[in-house]
């Protein structure tokens, strides 16, 4: 038997190429390799207020781009966590066995909550629901940005908690973050992560930017003072946009030297740039296919819940049954 991969997004804001590098490339790669679960996440999505109008449309857009970027649905499952009532049975389960103070350890969520007036509970229980979504599958293997590698100890504590105090129960997953484009940053910040939610129109390339304003962002991109790249003095900024030219194309650390060494910045944003849209250009013309046959993601995400529901009642029925609390 095939062992399982799992992984998730977030359905807030737009994807950036942070996202793809980090995560969903990766997952396009090996999911032959596996039986493969990719979730969008939209429990974990509402730990902060998000529009419902705006949330019901994002999931069907990640759904999208998930296929879009080239997720199999004929071979991986797709679904919306929401709709597998397991992840959140499994989630109160562990959350009984999980110390407050491991969760307030987790460094996403101090940087979620700092500055908050008030903090509510579903912020904190964030990584526990996580590894109910990867424990719930019994997954093996677990493809994602370095941002989640906290996240991905923490599910590992729980699950050898639980299977030293119940009996062994689960599978230890491992994580599995991609050799080059596990952190991108953002373009205006190279000293910050590239994220969703951060504010600033040229911090983030997404998935679905038009290529011209792609070519923009990239040419407003911050560097250093060095007139050229040079490899051994190199600031973030432009080492950050070395980082996606070589996680798009692959190329070995030496064929990038020998392209790069000298380049004058203004030639390094446009090559980077070109990079850029020639991959994510395909990348949108299948999104805009997809999105233009009504009814069809969400006849991809049924089929997806269908296939998985079964697997995940089975681990919740074992999980109540370790645990001593009823079930059938
Ligand atoms: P989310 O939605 O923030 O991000 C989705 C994936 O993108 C990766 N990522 C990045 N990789 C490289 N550079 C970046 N700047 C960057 N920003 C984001 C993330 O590491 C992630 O792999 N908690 C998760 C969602 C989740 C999940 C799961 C993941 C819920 N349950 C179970 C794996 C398994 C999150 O918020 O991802």
């Amino acid at each position: 038997m095939k062992k399982r991969v799992l992984s998730g997004v977030q359905p807030t804001g737009n994807l950036h190429i942070g996202n793809y590098l980090g995560a969903l490339k990766n997952w396009t790669k090996i999911q032959y390799d596996y039986e493969s679960i990719f979730c969008i996440v939209d429990l974990h999505a509402i730990t902060v207020y998000q529009s419902p109008e705006e949330l019901k449309r994002k999931i069907l857009e990640i759904a999208g781009i998930f296929l879009a970027c080239g997720i199999d649905p004929k071979h991986s499952t797709v679904i919306a966590q929401s709709t597998v009532p397991g992840h959140s049975e499994l989630s109160w389960l562990l959350t009984c066995l999980t110390p407050i103070g491991w969760l307030e350890r987790m460094t996403q969520y101090k940087s979620k909550a700092a500055g908050q007036e008030t903090i509510l509970s579903g912020l904190m229980q964030y990584p526990v629901l996580m590894a109910a979504d990867i424990l719930l599958y019994q997954a093996s293997v677990v493809p994602v940005g370095d941002d989640q590698s906290q996240h991905l100890e923490l599910t590992r504590d729980i699950a050898q908690r639980f299977n030293s105090l119940y009996g062994q129960t689960f599978v230890m997953p491992e994580t599995k973050l991609p050799t080059v484009g596990a952190r991108v940053m953002g373009l205006d910040e190279p000293e910050k992560k590239m994220s969703k939610s951060a504010p600033g129109s040229g911090h983030a390339i997404a998935l679905l930017d038009p290529p011209d304003l792609i070519r923009k962002k990239f040419n407003r991109a911050t560097t250093d003072s060095n007139p050229h790249v040079d490899f051994e003095t190199m600031g973030p900024g432009v080492q950050n946009l070395l980082g996606i030219y070589q996680a798009f194309s692959e190329v070995s650390d030496d064929e990038m030297k020998a392209k790069f060494s000298g380049m004058r910045y203004g030639d390094l944003k446009k090559t980077v740039a070109e990079m850029v849209v020639s991959h994510l250009e395909p990348i949108q013309k299948r999104f805009a296919e997809i999105t233009s046959e009504p009814g069809y993601l969400a006849g991809v995400l049924e089929e997806g819940r269908a296939r998985v529901a079964p697997i995940a009642e089975q681990t919740v029925q074992l999980t109540k049954q370790r645990m001593g609390v009823y079930s059938t």
